[in-house]
């Protein structure tokens, strides 16, 4: 049985590749017009297929269905395309966005990390888990650049900064999409939402975007197109207009861009009903149009509306759809199945066999919440706590919380989680932990979604601070486990403030009264505002929402058995006002100053961040050398002296940053051009070097042309954003 099936794996992973396109203009030239727009439609695929959508799939007029439905409705969908006249098989997607049956940390966790290959190894662990049940295709990862913490879906993606998106984004790419797309634990990718759709205005989602074309080109786009680079499957077109044009009827982004720059041979399909979606944007007159759009535009698959299908004949027989259009979608589909081996004998699913987690599985999971941990804030070595402390008081609405320390998107099942309050008691045994959760909330589960989430975010009920407060009386220390529910962020899950939910700054005020050591863990999926509580707590820590091993990764990293060495992929405003703040901005002609009134500051706060891009606490300390460039070949070799001068062994992240002084264009004051993750003995001293090429300095100038232009530059390697010693160079 064995030798069978590993028969049959190398017989699947020998199949030859290069012929796919004869095969797929082979395939083209025996489909009728019909057939071709069914390709280009997807629907959800329900748990039960109804006669309709079986009919309709054996006349060929689906390409895809996606959905978390079981193994047997996706063979059942599959068998029923299979029998249509030309038996394309369906490609089957779904949101496997950070985990399936192991959950990872929220994405935004993840490139916390600065950890790509364990980033990589994570997304791999998906791709066998849902390939194993009949998944061909997931729509991740989101790569959307993210400046503005009120939009709820920064917690899916890489944070703000196109270099370290870039890096996350390709290696969740390579870990689905394995060392080919054809084997069978393979799953294709989806760069989304292409493109522009983390800029909407004031945080709101699916709101307008305006961005420069510059702007758009140095960052948004740059980490699609390091996907694309590495061989991404496919992209999802946004929901939002980027300066006036949606996105998924956009012809510069989706055809000049993508494929005439790129070259890019992929699929894309739209996002849920954004091709529709244009009539409402005011750039479509009615389904024709929008279906016109989409498609001259380039967008090949239009997802769940119809309009492909109602309207894509009598647009080309009215001779207002060049067919060309339609065929050049269809090859991208096709292609994109070819690929996979869908044509190939990719195996079936196996619904007898579990797909996970398995005990290998969930340690990755811990190690890559571990890693994604930032510590915001450690006074006198408050953590990590004595393994001999007496009675530790756990407080607070998420110290309990199985399926929201999953996050948004979640595929895990929450009895797969293990919650801080069962893994302290495990450590210290059930009478050393006094638990209370401080704030009173119970989802109703018959009640809508957005008045549980809108209840616990504007929640006044202080019924539970007694509880809390008598378990925090007895306690030697308090750690509050406080934050965000998992739906507080995610899709349309927009705050206009972006403060602790509810009454969680009342009850560290009134915990912090009793003058106990207390330490803050913050669960979340996007950077809150805490500010004054911050101040009232001896340490916190910054744990996104960190997946099903959350609990025992915090409780290990507070008693020290694991430091923390996340560093932040996203700044931290002091306060909502100072939104849009991001590391990588312009100066201005008068840079803030404390000295002159007329500078480019606020009245009554700083214009700094309360932490900054890149920022992290260890348990040790490093110092840093000042920085050294040597011009090396056409770049130079940038580095610096790191030692670990505290009395613990733990890993930091070294980061790179340049700054051209003076460009035909204003460049950023600092910019990420690298990293890396090392471990250091206490005690020891290391020097971390960085290539830095010519091209690496380069950018889009007034005539949109991608330049390296000569001149002064700084460079720094440095623990974050805002520290280290520079190092000049210049660049002839
Ligand atoms: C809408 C979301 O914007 C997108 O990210 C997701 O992949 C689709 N729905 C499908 O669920």
């Amino acid at each position: 049985m064995i030798v069978l099936a590993g028969l049959i794996l190398a017989l699947h992973t020998s199949l030859p590749q290069t012929d796919i396109e004869t095969r797929v203009n082979q395939l083209l030239g025996k489909m009728t017009l019909e057939e071709k727009l069914g390709q280009m439609s997807q629907s959800g695929l329900p748990e039960h297929a109804d006669a309709r959508m079986l009919s309709d799939l054996k006349k060929g007029m689906y390409g895809s269905l996606y959905g978390s439905a079981s193994p047997r409705a996706r063979a059942e969908v599959e068998a029923a395309a299979r029998r249509s006249r030309l038996g394309i098989p369906l490609i089957l997607g779904d949101d496997v966005i950070h985990g399936f049956a192991t959950g990872l940390p929220i994405p935004l966790g993840q490139a916390a990390s600065f950890d790509p290959d364990l980033v990589q190894a994570g997304a791999r662990i998906s791709a066998r888990e849902s390939s194993s049940v009949g998944l061909h295709w997931t729509f991740s990862p989101m790569m959307d650049i993210a400046r503005d913490p009120r939009w709820g879906r920064i917690a899916e993606g890489y944070g703000e900064d196109p270099y370290l998106a870039s890096a996350m984004g390709v290696a969740t790419v390579e870990g689905y999409q394995g060392s080919s797309l054809s084997n069978p634990d393979s799953i294709a990718a989806c760069g989304k939402h292409y493109v522009g759709y983390g800029a909407a205005e004031a945080g709101r989602d699916y709101n307008s975007t305006w961005i420069p074309e510059g702007l758009l080109r140095d960052v948004y786009l740059k980490p699609f197109q390091a996907t694309a680079k590495a061989g991404i499957a496919s992209f999802m077109s946004a929901f939002n207009a980027i300066n006036g044009v949606p996105a998924s009827g956009n012809a510069f982004t989706l055809r000049q861009v993508l494929r005439n720059e790129w070259g890019f041979k992929g699929m894309v399909v739209s996002d849920f009903e954004s091709t529709h979606e244009m009539i409402a944007h005011g750039y479509a007159a009615d389904g024709a149009d929008a279906a016109l759009k989409a498609i001259t535009a380039g967008v090949n698959m239009e997802m769940i509306s119809t309009d492909y299908r109602k309207y894509g004949a009598e647009l080309v027989r009215e001779g207002k759809l060049d067919p060309k259009y339609i065929d050049d979608a269809v090859r991208n589909i096709l292609r994109t199945k070819f690929r996979l081996g869908l044509f190939d004998g990719r195996p079936q699913p196996i619904p007898a066999n579990p797909p996970g987690p398995t005990p290998e599985t969930l340690a990755l999971s811990k190690k890559l919440a571990e890693e994604s941990f930032v510590l915001l804030k450690n006074e006198n070595g408050v953590l990590p706590l004595r393994s001999d402390i007496g009675k530790v008081a756990l407080i607070g609405p998420l110290a309990d919380k199985p399926n929201d320390q999953l996050g948004s998107w979640a595929h895990a099942n929450g009895k797969t989680s293990i919650t801080p309050l069962s893994a302290l008691r495990s450590r210290l045994g059930e009478s050393r932990v006094l638990y209370a959760p401080g704030v009173n909330f119970a989802w109703d589960e018959n009640g809508p979604w957005e008045e549980n989430i809108t209840r616990f975010l504007t929640s006044k009920d202080e019924s539970g601070f007694g509880d809390a407060l008598k378990a925090a009386q007895q306690a030697d220390v308090v750690v509050l486990v406080l934050g965000e529910l998992a739906d507080d962020s995610g899709e349309a899950s927009s705050r206009s403030s972006i403060d602790l939910p509810g009454v969680q700054n009342e009850l560290v005020a009134a915990i912090a009264k009793l003058g106990k050591p207390v330490i803050g863990v913050i669960m979340a999926g996007r950077p809150l505002t805490f500010h004054d509580s911050a101040a009232k707590m001896g340490a916190v820590l910054y744990t996104w929402h960190g997946g099903p091993m959350a609990g025992p990764a915090i409780v290990e990293t507070l008693f020290g058995d694991s430091i923390p060495s996340g560093k932040l992929p996203v700044t931290f405003p002091r306060s909502v006002g100072q939104i849009p703040l991001y590391y990588d901005h312009l100066s201005t002609g008068r840079p803030a100053s404390e000295d002159d009134h007329y500078t480019s500051k606020y009245l009554d706060i700083p214009v700094t961040p309360e932490y900054p891009f890149g920022y992290g606490l260890s348990y040790t300390t490093f110092t840093y050398s000042a920085t050294r460039v040597s011009p090396i070949g056409d770049g130079f070799e940038i580095s610096a002296e790191v030692t670990n001068t505290g009395s613990r062994d733990a890993d930091e992240v070294v980061q790179l940053y340049t700054h051209q002084r003076v460009a035909t264009v204003a460049r950023p004051v600092r910019e990420l051009k690298g990293f890396k993750r090392v471990h250091l003995k206490a005690g020891e001293t290391a020097t971390i070097k960085f290539d830095l090429k010519r091209e690496d300095l380069a950018f889009w100038n007034q005539q949109m042309k991608f330049v390296t232009e000569p001149g002064e530059f700084e460079a720094w390697v440095a623990p974050d954003s805002v520290s280290g010693v520079a190092g000049r160079f210049t660049v002839k």
